[in-house]
């Protein structure tokens, strides 16, 4: 066997040795794996296994021993992995967070930049695909707002294309579940030749992309076995709400109390997402309706914004129905030119400070036959009319509000998806980690 860019892991049996291109698919078999890197052979016997280098060089490969509990990669009981790995993302983000909040204060030591390098960072690159640049999006915003450094958020197959203007004193922030999608990881190596200081947020240890970053800051989901990631995206939103943190609290930009105060709200999160989870009879009713629609639109502003461009993304994934999320204020730049009588429209409106216009584009688009579903917190007021239905979810530190909206839009699609009898962990086309270009 040679590895070359796509992930080979080696499985290592009694009496029978494995190959595989993924830990999850070796579960059944045996417990104990070498991951192989770059250039590395290995000779796999039925009884005796063997590495060399690209040289040909004999080496010792160290060998893992995988310590997820056996349902992990199995369903528990549930009918489909989406569902399951739903359910368990307040364990996800309560994981993640496990260990990095000391005293009302971020501990990140997986960052090795200290508190005078994060200062002189000029430009913080985020770059990474699907719904993991949804969370670059989201950390792009959090970033600026609360940390004031300057972020570019890149899709990897256009970064990786465009001569990315990338300095020494840099951040390169990549974002991936698998740690191995290939336009990712080619980002990665691109911003590390051109100087940058790279971190890859991850959830697969030993994976390529934490190979190869200069520190790893990994996510805490388990193995993700759906295609349409869920566990894995509000883990990558916990994370890069704590990268958010270090930095402004670096910068000096938060003082000690306010990060308590968000540090606070970070660990009230997966008790609030167990309240949405418990509501999930509530959004069977919008899939309901969606289920017949031939296109649905995802409008938000800001931090609403990104997660209607997730929420936009699962549905398309896992329904097959076509949608598009278009920043609310861009409304009247073309897209109302799309919405007709019965169009449906999901508006999100979680952020205070911006609702009143995204309420306006709901009028907007209403007037002119659309059917809107607005998500907003629970302590919103709305008046009568302003949506045909309406989704509430629990009220928290506003730039929290994020990991909380993902969660309907997520069963959303799932019960849509069900509604139109496709496969939902293995929607057509796709894969779950995309390690060719
Ligand atoms: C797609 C997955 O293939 O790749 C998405 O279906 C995912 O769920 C995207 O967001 C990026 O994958 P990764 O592993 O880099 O997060």
């Amino acid at each position: 066997a040679a590895k070359k860019n796509s992930p080979l892991i080696v499985g290592i049996g009694s009496g029978a040795n494995y190959l595989a291109s993924d830990i999850p698919a070796l579960l059944k078999y045996t417990r104990d794996c070498a991951v192989m890197q770059d250039g590395e052979i290995a000779i796999v016997g039925k009884s005796s296994v063997e590495f060399f280098d690209s040289e040909g060089k004999p080496i010792d490969k160290k060998l893992m021993h995988i310590t997820w509990d056996a349902d992990s990669a199995e369903k528990g009981g549930y009918k489909h992995f989406m569902k399951k790995e739903i359910a368990e993302q307040p364990r996800a983000v309560r994981d993640t967070l496990s260990g990095r909040i000391v005293d009302g204060r971020v501990h990140l030591p997986e960052l090795s930049l200290g508190d005078e390098q994060i200062k002189n960072i000029g430009v913080v690159h985020i770059v990474a695909c699907g719904s993991a640049w949804h969370v670059g999006m989201t950390a792009k915003y959090l970033i600026e707002r609360s940390a004031g450094i300057l972020c570019e958020c890149d899709l990897a197959s256009e970064f990786r294309y465009r001569h990315p203007v990338v300095r020494e004193n840099d951040l390169c922030v990549v974002i991936s579940q698998s740690g191995e999608t290939a336009d990712t990881l080619a980002a990665l190596r691109e911003a590390k030749n051109r100087g940058a200081h790279t971190v890859s947020i991850v959830n697969v240890v030993e994976s390529t992309m934490a190979r190869e970053s200069d520190d790893v800051i990994y996510t805490v989901a388990g193995p993700e076995i759906a295609v349409a990631t869920t566990k894995a995206f509000s883990a990558q939103l916990a994370a890069v709400y704590l990268l958010a943190l270090r930095l402004s609290s670096a910068v000096g930009r938060i003082d000690e109390k306010e990060e308590k105060h968000h540090c606070d709200a970070l660990l009230r999160l997966p008790e609030q997402i167990e309240q949405v989870l418990e509501n999930e009879e509530l959004f069977k009713p919008v899939a309901e309706r969606f289920s017949k629609a031939s296109s649905i639109f995802f409008i938000g502003r800001g931090l609403d914004y990104s997660i209607s461009l997730e929420g936009s993304l699962k549905l398309k994934e896992i329904s097959y129905i076509h949608s598009e999320a278009y920043a609310a204020g861009e409304s009247k730049h073309g897209p109302i030119a799309l919405i007709s009588e019965q169009t449906p429209v999901i508006a999100i409106a979680t952020q205070s400070n911006i609702i009143g216009k995204t309420l306006s584009n709901i009028s907007e688009v209403k007037s002119r036959g659309a059917k809107v579903v607005l998500m907003c917190s629970e302590d919103t007021v709305i008046k009568e009319n302003v949506a045909d239905y309406i989704i509430r979810i629990p009220q928290c530190d506003e730039l929290l509000m994020p990991i909380l909206a993902a969660v309907p839009l997520q069963l959303i699609a799932y019960y849509t998806a069900i509604l139109r009898g496709n496969d939902v962990d293995q929607p057509r086309n796709l894969a779950k980690s995309v390690t060719v270009e």
